[in-house]
């Protein structure tokens, strides 16, 4: 039997523009790494937080990882507990899934050292647990891409649903995270609570025309229905520049571009073939508004969290 393994978890661009709350896609380059021991003591503890931490909480019921590690502990009733190793490799408050990051690596390793692992729906639920801690609400975006890799919609959330959706070939997502931090509560607090019913039907449309579109290889039916017309007219302000960077990946050639998440990371899709300068245009336009930047070209249908070492 395992006693010691450590998980590797992805990070994820949320909402991909159209699907608010429910849709999320994976990225390859980086991600969150969780070390999880059996112990004899009946409890969750943090040994240690590294990486590119910041001031993360190490009382377990106030971290992502150790809170969903624990629901999954106390949903089973189990005799033996749990100490971890937290090491960051996603930016924090960065949009860019760090929460459900660690949160997913954590109930992944766990899972590997149960007499009897648990199917990932039943992972998503713990996991889910520890995305409230972080942002106030439970949804699935970052949580269900993370864990089962590639383009993935989520519906639901007491009895969640999740389909991956298929990505037409040669796609590449380009992600460009300027150096500056937005919390994810504080972007939700400032969303309208009514949407009008223009918009609404706009929204619905794109939603359907993208996921179409993924499903037929329909590049143009992509392009065309990759515009969010709800939130990021609302959040756009949050992030300086953003009309210039979501130019300049436009202008480039990329079919769409718009706000990983709660932000501040912008992201573009494009063929591959444009990849690169989409990334220098959306770089270039960052820096002429005071915005250093880190930045990655990632296929979109690839893995979600696993174990790396037993
Ligand atoms: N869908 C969420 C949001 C993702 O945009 O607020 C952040 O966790």
């Amino acid at each position: 039997m395992l006693i010691d393994v450590t998980a590797f978890a992805p990070a994820t661009v949320a909402n991909v523009g159209i699907g608010f709350d429910i849709l999320g896609h994976t990225v390859e380059a980086i991600g969150d790494r969780v070390r999880l021991r059996r112990i004899e003591e009946p409890t969750v503890r943090i040994a240690s937080i590294g990486g590119i931490a910041g001031a993360l909480p190490v009382e377990p019921e106030r971290n992502t990882a150790g809170r969903a590690v624990q629901a999954m502990r106390d949903d089973l009733g189990l005799a033996y507990g749990f100490e971890m190793e937290i090491e960051k490799g996603i930016p924090l408050a960065s949009g860019l899934g760090g929460s459900a990051g660690s949160a997913v690596a954590a109930v992944v390793a766990a899972n590997a050292l149960l007499s009897e692992p648990l199917p990932p729906l039943r992972l998503l639920k713990y996991a889910m647990q520890g995305e409230i801690v972080a942002s106030g609400s439970a949804h699935a975006d970052n949580i269900a891409p993370c864990l089962f890799g590639g383009l993935v919609l989520t519906v639901g959330i007491d009895h969640p649903r999740v389909k991956r959706i298929p990505v037409p070939a040669g796609l590449r997502c380009i992600i460009v995270h300027p150096h500056m931090r937005l919390d994810t509560r504080d972007a939700r607090a400032i969303l309208k609570a009514d949407v009008s019913r223009s918009d609404f039907v706009w929204q619905s449309a794109n939603l359907a025309g993208f996921i179409s579109g993924c499903y037929s290889d329909d590049l143009e039916m992509i392009r065309d229905s990759f515009n969010d017309v709800i939130i990021e007219p609302q959040r756009s302000s949050l992030i300086p520049g953003f009309a210039a960077v979501k130019r300049g990946a436009m202008s480039a050639g990329a079919l769409g571009c718009s706000i990983s998440g709660a932000g501040p990371t912008v992201f573009a899709w494009s063929e591959i073939q444009y990849a690169e300068a989409v990334r220098g245009a959306m770089v270039a336009a960052f820096a002429d508004h005071g915005l250093a930047t880190d930045h990655w070209i990632s296929t979109i249908e690839n893995y979600g969290a696993r174990v790396v070492r037993a």
